[in-house]
């Protein structure tokens, strides 16, 4: 892992639950694949947004990590 894959795993995702962008990319890396399944493994979602700041920004998240 370079340096700028560290920065950019530093990058906050869910500004309620305050959850980067690594914890993300690890839960992708084990297995989970969808919007729900990310959700309910970080606890995104569930803060007082309901989850309209952090939702496009994990949906971006499993786009750029592919199929
Ligand atoms: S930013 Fe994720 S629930 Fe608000």
């Amino acid at each position: 892992m370079d340096e700028q894959q560290i920065i950019d795993g530093l990058k906050p995702v869910c500004l309620c639950k305050n959850i980067k962008k690594r914890v993300f990319l690890r839960h992708i890396a084990e297995g989970k694949r969808t919007l729900e399944e990310l959700r309910a493994a970080t606890g995104a979602g569930s803060g007082p947004c309901g989850g309209k700041r952090c939702t496009p920004k994990i949906l971006t998240i499993l786009e750029e990590t592919g199929p």
